[in-house]
């Protein structure tokens, strides 16, 4: 991208005078900037305080999950744990009645890409789970999910996780100032088609912080250059939803489980990203 040419935010004027210069602006102006244009909340040293403890619970909530988890649990036993860590810790769980979500944590089960409500649904060996974590600590929010194996897993189980994690992990590995939303959907859809697998397209990552879903969308496709420009103070999910088979996805008349149409196995893994000067921070950071 020269700097000269038209920026590809579609303003009109030269990339250097438009989205490239932003990098540059005082802090204040940015915000203001970003809130204008973009609805974007950048945030201040203390909201990143806080949503860093939010995103210390996550982990520690996804690592205490990944203890219990076992074949012959049901996915509401799930909830039940998720729920009473989350209050123990002086947290709300976010999900909990969250536009009607009737649970405390989503928890989707093979070909469930995501959006699982707790319920009777056992757990049996070579499955794979995905756990899907939001409280909300002292008005901030933190979100983020992990794909487990149940037991020992076949071959395909293997692959979707694998290929899920890897994606996750290629576009953080692209964030800092100046990069582009486009540039993490890229980096993830360049790598699962590559693999042979394909990326969910429903459903993106998103702000998050002061809300449970705010400005910007965060697909996990796109092309190089576009969309938003990463500045420092931004924080948003990415939560790339990788099938082994087709994109395509069904939602069932619970009006929130999302399956694959064709069945195929579905794997996620999300954390809570803050941009940062230099490139970036997980608020929710686990080993990839
Ligand atoms: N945690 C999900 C996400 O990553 C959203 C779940 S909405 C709910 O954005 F209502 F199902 F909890
Ligand atoms: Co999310
Ligand atoms: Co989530």
């Amino acid at each position: 991208m020269g700097r000269n040419a038209p920026c590809p935010c579609g303003s009109g004027r030269k990339y250097k005078k438009c989205c490239l210069s932003k990098i540059d602006l005082e802090p204040a102006e940015l915000k203001r900037l970003y809130a204008k244009k973009y609805k974007i909340r950048l945030k201040e040293p203390a909201d990143i305080k806080g949503i860093r403890s939010a995103g210390q619970l996550v982990v520690e909530t996804l690592d205490m999950v990944e203890a219990e988890i076992r074949p012959g649990m049901t996915t509401d036993e799930i909830n039940t744990l998720v729920h009473k860590f989350t209050l123990k810790n002086g947290a709300i769980p976010a999900p909990l009645n969250y536009r009607g979500f009737p649970k405390s944590v989503c928890v989707s089960v093979n070909e469930v890409i995501c959006h699982g409500i707790p319920g009777e649904r056992i757990l049996k060996d070579g499955d794979i789970v995905n756990v899907d974590v939001t409280p909300i600590l002292e008005g901030y929010y933190a979100d983020a999910n992990k794909t487990y194996f149940v037991g020992t897993p076949g071959p395909e189980a293997q692959k979707i996780v694998k290929v899920a994690r890897e994606s996750l992990k290629r576009s953080m590995s692209v964030i800092k100032p100046g990069n582009t939303i486009g540039d993490l959907g890229w980096a993830i859809q360049e790598y699962a088609e590559g693999q042979g697998c394909s990326v969910v397209r429903e459903f993106v990552g998103h702000g998050v912080g002061f809300d449970f879903h705010e400005a910007p969308q965060v697909p996990h496709f796109g092309r190089r250059g576009e969309g938003v420009t990463l500045v420092p103070g931004m924080v948003f999910t990415i939560e790339p939803m990788i099938n082994l088979g087709a994109r395509h996805l069904t939602i069932l008349e619970d009006n929130w489980t999302a399956v694959t149409k064709d069945g195929s196995l579905s794997a996620q893994f999300e954390q809570t990203i803050l941009v940062t000067d230099q490139g970036f921070e997980s608020l929710t950071p686990y080993d990839l």
